[in-house]
């Protein structure tokens, strides 16, 4: 059995946030049972972010669908975004919410202050979930008071728009009720859902992130460069980016702060030096290079 969830938040609205809200505002199956997204940032700038990385992903799905056709992308670009609330007023959104997503800063003490505050806002109902890419859930959840057996993570991936997976985090506390709810939103938005323990990096970046830094640390050993390893990974692996265009895409800052919360907690890690911080990382980041998002990180955009 499952609830239908009809209202969801989103709290956050940097590239995760803003891709999770367009992907629940564009997918059909979501929009014929009227549901509502509201999409909530600390100010009007970070909205105007959100905003802006929603409106150009819009118009380059709205370019191919339309094939050309300006006047019909268009309206898709413009009927897709009204569909969207913008707010800067956590609580407010989570009072009327079904389900409230957290895609915020990777830090743990933020994630719990939000869902803290949230907790006091919310209906008793309201189910919770964190897109964290390696924190985890139980310890996020612990910030609320009697919510344990509606929280999950909600793990998307980026570019949202385009990847098609979602991994649905499962505490041991987490109801069959609020699992199934989950479920049946992630396959409205027309994504795949697979089921994951609140294990250290899930599924995913249990093995994606050790790769990544791995990539790091040995062009600081010196054995390649960074172009030769992702040339390398693209043609002699079959990925779509080598790791280097991929920690740029993620962010660097966010990357870092994967690193380092998952090193620091190390809670159910073999092998922790695997997630260990390279320091190439840290002094990119010092710089203000934050990747893909702000212009420069390994790379230059
Ligand atoms: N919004 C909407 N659509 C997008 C998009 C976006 N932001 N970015 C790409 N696309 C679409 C394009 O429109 C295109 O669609 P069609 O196939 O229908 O034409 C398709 O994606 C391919 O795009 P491009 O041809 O422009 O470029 P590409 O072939 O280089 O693909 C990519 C871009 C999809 C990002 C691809 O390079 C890729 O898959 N990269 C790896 C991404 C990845 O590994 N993501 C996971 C990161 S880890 C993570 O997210 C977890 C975490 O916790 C850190
Ligand atoms: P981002 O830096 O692009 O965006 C974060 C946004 O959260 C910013 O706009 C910031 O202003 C906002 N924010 C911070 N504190 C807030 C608060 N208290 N209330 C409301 N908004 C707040 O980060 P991102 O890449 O979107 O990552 C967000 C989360 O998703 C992180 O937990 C990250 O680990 C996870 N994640 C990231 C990726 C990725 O590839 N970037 C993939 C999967 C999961």
């Amino acid at each position: 059995m499952s609830s239908v969830i009809k209202s969801v938040s989103i709290i956050g609205a940097g590239l995760m946030g803003a891709g999770i809200a367009q992907s629940i505002a564009a997918a059909p199956a979501l929009i014929a049972k009227g549901v509502a997204v509201t999409l909530v940032d600390v100010g009007e700038d970070r909205l105007a972010n959100g905003k802006k990385i929603i409106s150009s992903s819009l118009a380059r799905v709205a370019k191919k669908k339309f094939d050309g056709d300006k006047a019909q992308a268009d309206a898709f670009v413009a009927d897709t975004l009204a569909r969207i609330t913008f707010s800067t007023d956590a609580g407010l959104a989570a009072a009327h919410s079904d389900l409230v997503v957290e895609a915020i800063v990777e830090n743990l003490d933020a994630k719990q202050k939000l869902f803290r505050d949230l907790d006091t806002r919310a209906p008793k109902t309201t189910i919770f979930a964190s897109n964290t890419s390696s924190l985890p859930i139980s310890e996020i959840a612990k910030s609320t008071l009697s919510r344990r057996d509606r929280f999950a993570g909600l793990h998307f991936f980026n570019p949202v728009p385009q990847m098609k997976l979602v991994e649905i985090v499962r505490t041991q506390e987490l109801s069959d009720t609020a699992y199934a709810s989950l479920k049946d939103l992630v396959v409205g938005m027309g994504k795949v859902g697979v089921e994951c323990k609140d294990t250290p990096g899930f599924i995913v970046n249990r093995l994606l992130v050790p790769y990544m830094l791995e990539a790091i640390r040995m062009v600081e050993r010196g054995e390649a460069s960074k172009e030769d390893v992702d040339i390398a990974m693209k043609l002699g692996a079959g990925y779509p980016m080598g790791p280097f265009e991929l920690a740029d895409y993620v962010g660097l800052d966010t990357t870092k702060f994967i690193t380092e919360g998952w090193f620091a907690s190390g809670k159910g890690l073999q092998g922790k030096e695997l997630v260990s911080p390279p320091a190439s990382l840290g002094k990119l980041v010092e710089e203000g290079k934050f990747g893909r998002k702000n212009g420069e990180g390994f790379y230059k955009y």
